[in-house]
């Protein structure tokens, strides 16, 4: 039990969020406590005293630091690591170290972050190369279902495996390690989108052994937006590139993805400091104590919306978001419901979509209290 109550004022002030908003989005983009942001601050001053000691020479020691302490949250050795600015860069990143044939397949699946199938459109049309979806039923009630629709959609032509460890539509926690292991059986390359996965779970990174693995640390982590981490396995450390070439083209992981360019790296350099947050109010307390939030929420939201509870209640199913279908909407609608919600009752919530049909998906973070969930499912009962 957290020695703290989620939702209670002193939690609230540790945001900078909006009192005025019922925010049950963390999941988008995350939102960084005052104390990080002051953290990331003190940083900017820093740089702006005299930018050559702080881009040029103490930039490269400084991260270095920072990944030993990220690498030992995510269980990996530090020379596979490196910060992207987002998981999209991380994605990205990956499709690069691939050297395409016209007629490859990616497999993804249906559940799958849009951004991710874009990507893959155009490679589509840039080497004539296919997305083939993993169908994941949903409801869902057996994981085994999950694993079933990946191995059916892997082929010989299958060039790469896309598998998010938490899917964006529906939230839910895909069984990654068995579904790596399935790929290495197939012998083909294994991407995890980990979008939402870092601080959200505990990650064993090493030992996960995936080709690629990407994550943000602004979101569940709470630090400054453009901090996210992208794993290489020893296999691909001399062959992945950063998209964008700079002074440290084929100087190491390193050299090559933290300088692209001129850019602010103080995102990355106060995840120390967000790290700090979330040990100090106990980052298994957090879990259960936003897990606890979604639980309840879901239910209300479910009966509110009379539909059933998409899959089984249990923490490996889904963690601090949890998605439940709206049954009179279609996905198309998303955008207007969510327009609506904030602007008739200043309640943050996205409504997501696959497979043309429309889902509410609330999160659970530490500012958030229980009768925000009320709130939001007593507003779409009278929208039914
Ligand atoms: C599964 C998945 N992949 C990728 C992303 C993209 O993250 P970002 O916008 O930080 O790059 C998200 C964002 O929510 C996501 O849910």
């Amino acid at each position: 039990m957290p020695s703290w109550i989620s939702g209670s004022a002193d939690l609230r002030a540790r945001w900078a969020l909006d009192p005025s908003v019922d925010y049950l989005n963390h999941g988008s983009f995350g939102a960084t406590p005052r104390s990080v942001l002051a953290v990331q601050a003190g940083f900017r001053e820093e740089m702006e005293r005299e930018p050559v000691e702080f881009l040029a020479r103490r930039l490269p020691e400084r991260l270095d630091v920072v990944r030993a302490r990220v690498a030992g949250f995510v269980g990996a050795q530090p020379d596979g690591l490196v910060f992207v600015s987002n998981a999209t860069h991380g994605v990205d990143a990956a499709l690069g170290a691939i050297d395409w044939q016209p007629g490859d397949e990616v497999v993804h699946a249906d559940h799958g972050y849009h951004a991710v199938k874009r990507a893959i459109h155009r490679l589509g049309h840039a080497h004539d190369v296919r997305l083939v979806p993993a169908v994941i039923p949903f409801p869902l009630h057996d994981m085994e279902r999950v694993i079933e629709a990946f191995a059916a959609a892997i082929s010989p032509r299958t060039r790469l495996v896309i598998v998010d460890h938490i899917t964006s539509p529906t939230a839910l926690i895909l069984p990654v390690a068995e579904l790596v292991q399935l790929c290495r059986a197939r012998g083909v390359p294994v991407l995890v989108d980990g979008a939402h996965a870092p601080g959200l779970l505990d990650l064993r990174l090493d030992e996960l052994n995936a080709d690629f693995y990407t994550g943000n640390l602004h979101k569940w982590v709470c630090a400054p937006k453009g901090a996210a981490l992208f794993y290489v396995h020893p296999d691909w450390r001399k062959r992945v590139h950063a998209r964008v070439t700079s002074h440290g083209y084929e100087l190491g992981l390193a050299p090559e993805f933290e300088w692209t360019g001129t850019f602010d790296p103080t995102a990355w350099l106060s995840v120390p400091a967000a790290l700090d947050h979330l040990e100090g109010l106990g980052v298994e307390d957090v879990r259960a104590s936003n897990h606890a939030l979604v639980q309840e929420g879901r239910q209300r939201l479910a009966h509110a919306l009379g539909v059933e509870l998409p899959h089984p209640d249990h923490p490996s199913w889904y963690g601090p978001m949890a998605s439940v279908q709206v049954p009179w909407a279609t996905s198309a609608e998303g955008p207007s419901l969510n327009a609506r919600l904030f602007a008739e009752h200043r309640i943050e919530v996205p409504f997501t979509g696959y497979d043309g049909r429309c889902f509410v998906r609330i999160s659970g973070q530490a500012y958030n209290a229980p009768e925000q969930y009320v709130r939001l499912a007593e507003v779409l009962r009278t929208w039914r």
